[in-house]
C-alpha cells in the first residue's frame, strides 16, 4: 500500500537549518524528497522533460546548414570549451519498450559505411571551430555504441582526436552508454584505454518475466561482470538505467531488482518512467497493454523506489536521477553548479555541444540544431559535402531568459531572482509577473515557497519539478493538448 506522505530521511538534519535561512542567501539546497500521493495524482499531466528549451517540437527547417556554420564560427570569439555527442544507432535486437533512435539489425557490415560518414562530418564540423577550443565532454549514445567492433571504437576515437583537442582525463567527462549484452571480454578495458572515464549500464529490470515481455533478456552475471570490469579499469562514475512501468512489474518485484543494484553500489542511478507511446514507437505495439501495471501500481513502485534508495543513501537529484551524496552531481547540486542538457545532468555548463551522426542534436551559441533522422538522407548530405542539419531554432532573448530560469529550477530546485536580474538586466517581478501568478496554487499546495528574493522548491515539489517549470514555458499553452509528451510522473 502507498503511504500518503513520506519524507525521505536523507539529510533531514539539514532541512531545519535551511528553513530558517532567507532564500537569497541559501547555501546548500535541501536535498530531501517527499512523496505526496494526493498531490502527485492531482498534478499528473503530460509535459516536456526540458532537455532543451524551447523543446524539439519548436525546431524549424528554416534553420539550415548555412546558418549553422555562421553560428559556429561566431562562437569562436567566446573560446568556450566544446562537448561532442556521437550517435551510434545500431542494435542487435530491439527491446520492445525502446523510445530511442535506433536501427535493429544483425548486419554488422552496416557499421563501417556509417563511420565513414561520421568521419567526414567530424572533419566538416571541426573546420568550423578554432583549434584552441578544448573538448571537455564527449558522449557516445545510441542505439548501442558497443555494437561496433573494438577496432572501430579505436578508429572513431583516433579520428576524433585527429580533429579535436580533448582535455586531460582528470578534467574531461568522457561517457558511453553500455548494453552489457554487447560488452564482451576486453571491451571495457579498451574503452578506458581510448579515454572513456564514465559509463551508464542499461539494465531496466532483472525479473525474467519482465525481461521476456520486453524482449531484453540479460543476466545479472553479465551485468555485474561489466560493472566490476569498469571499476577495475578505473571508470570514475558508473550509472545504471532502470525503467518502472514495464509489463508485470509490481513494487515488490521492482524492489528485488533495486536491492540487487543497491548491493553493488553504483555512483548513480536513473529510474525512468516507462513512456508508452505506441503510435510513435512501433516496437512498443508488441507490448501487451493488459500486462502493464496500472497507474496506482506505478505510483507504488515509484514511492517504494524513492524510499528504498534514499534509505540506502542515494539522493534524488531530480528528473529520474539519483546519486550518492559524494558523487560529483550531488556535490554540484549543493554548490549550485549542476547543469542539464541532452545527455542528462552534467557539471560542464558552458560548452557548445556538437551533435555528430544521424538524428543528433547540437546546442551552439543561442541555437539548437538537429541532424537528418533517416540514414539515407544523412548519407546523401554528407556524400554531397553538406552538413546534415535539417532543422533547428535560434533562441530569442525571451527564450534564453526562460531557458536560464527553467535550467536553474530543474538543476538546483531554487531560483534566486537577483541572479537572473543581474544576468539578464531585468526586474524579475515585472518580467515574470504572469508566470509567478501561475505558481500561486502550487505555493498553497506546499510544492514551493516564493518570497521577494526567490523561489525555493520544497521537498513535496521535487517530484513535480516539470509542472513548476511549465509555468515559465512560453510555448506551453500552444503545446497543451498536442500530445507527444510523456506523463510528468
Ligand atoms: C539509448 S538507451 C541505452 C543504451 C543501450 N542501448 C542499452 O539498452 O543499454 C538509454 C536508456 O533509455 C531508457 N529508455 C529507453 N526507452 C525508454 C522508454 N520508452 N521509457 C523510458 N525509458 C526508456 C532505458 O533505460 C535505456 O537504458
Ligand atoms: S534499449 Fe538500448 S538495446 Fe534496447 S533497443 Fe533501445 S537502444 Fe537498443
Amino acid at each position: 500500500m502507498l503511504d500518503k506522505t513520506r519524507t525521505t530521511p536523507s539529510e533531514a538534519g539539514a532541512q531545519d537549518e535551511d528553513t530558517a535561512r532567507p532564500l537569497a542567501s541559501e547555501g546548500a539546497a535541501d536535498q530531501r524528497t517527499v512523496f505526496d500521493l494526493e498531490l502527485i495524482q492531482r498534478y499528473d499531466q503530460s509535459g516536456p522533460r526540458y532537455t532543451s528549451y524551447p523543446t524539439a517540437v519548436e525546431f524549424d527547417p528554416a534553420f539550415d546548414e548555412t546558418r549553422y556554420k555562421q553560428v559556429c564560427q561566431e562562437t569562436n570569439a567566446s573560446g568556450r570549451p566544446l562537448s561532442l555527442y556521437f550517435h551510434i544507432p545500431f542494435c542487435d535486437t530491439v527491446c520492445f519498450y525502446c523510445a530511442c533512435n535506433k536501427i535493429a539489425t544483425k548486419d554488422r557490415t552496416l557499421v563501417q559505411p556509417y563511420l565513414e560518414r561520421v568521419y567526414k562530418e567530424l572533419a566538416m564540423q571541426s573546420a568550423l571551430f578554432d583549434d584552441e577550443r578544448v573538448v571537455e565532454q564527449l558522449h557516445w549514445g545510441g542505439g548501442t555504441p558497443t555494437f561496433i567492433s573494438g577496432a572501430q571504437m579505436r578508429e572513431l576515437m583516433a579520428e576524433t582526436r585527429r580533429h579535436f583537442k580533448l582535455a586531460d582525463d582528470e578534467v574531461g567527462e568522457y561517457s558511453i552508454e553500455i548494453d552489457p549484452r554487447e560488452a564482451k571480454g576486453d571491451t571495457i578495458a579498451l574503452l578506458r584505454e581510448i579515454g572513456f572515464n564514465r559509463m551508464s549500464l542499461g539494465v531496466q529490470d532483472f525479473d525474467p518475466r519482465v525481461q521476456q515481455a520486453v524482449n531484453r533478456v540479460q543476466s545479472q552475471d553479465e551485468t555485474f561482470a561489466v560493472l566490476e570490469a569498469a571499476r577495475r579499469e578505473g571508470f570514475r562514475s558508473i550509472s545504471i538505467d532502470l525503467i518502472y512501468g514495464l509489463p508485470h512489474q509490481t513494487a515488490e518485484s521492482f524492489l528485488d531488482t533495486l536491492d540487487k543494484i543497491i548491493a553493488v553500489g553504483p555512483e548513480r542511478l536513473s529510474v525512468f518512467n516507462y513512456a508508452h507511446l505506441p503510435r510513435r514507437f512501433m516496437p512498443q505495439r508488441r507490448i501487451d497493454e493488459a500486462e502493464l501495471p496500472p497507474p496506482q501500481v506505478k505510483l507504488e513502485i515509484l514511492q517504494a523506489t524513492i524510499e528504498r534508495l534514499t534509505d540506502a543513501g542515494w539522493l534524488y537529484i531530480g528528473m529520474d536521477h539519483f546519486a550518492r551524496p559524494d558523487d560529483e552531481l550531488a556535490l554540484a547540486q549543493r554548490n549550485g553548479t549542476l547543469y542539464r542538457n541532452f545527455q542528462g545532468y552534467s557539471t560542464h555548463a558552458d560548452c557548445d555541444l556538437l551533435g555528430i551522426g544521424v538524428t543528433s542534436i547540437g546546442k551552439v551559441g543561442a541555437t539548437y540544431s538537429q541532424n537528418r533522422r533517416e540514414l539515407d538522407e544523412y548519407y546523401a548530405d554528407i556524400d554531397a559535402g553538406r552538413l546534415p542539419v535539417f532543422r533547428g531554432i535560434e533562441l530569442t532573448r525571451d527564450d534564453e531568459i526562460r531557458r536560464d530560469v527553467i535550467t536553474r529550477l530543474i538543476c538546483l530546485f531554487k531560483l534566486d531572482f537577483s541572479e537572473v536580474e543581474r544576468t539578464w538586466d531585468l526586474n524579475f517581478q515585472d518580467y515574470f509577473g504572469r508566470d509567478l501568478a501561475k505558481l500561486q496554487g502550487m505555493q498553497a499546495d506546499g510544492l514551493l515557497e516564493i518570497d521577494s528574493s526567490g523561489i525555493r522548491v520544497l521537498p513535496k515539489g521535487r517530484l513535480l519539478i516539470r509542472n513548476i517549470c511549465m509555468a515559465f514555458d512560453a510555448y506551453m499553452e500552444a503545446k497543451q493538448g498536442q500530445g507527444g509528451f510523456s506523463k510528468v510522473i
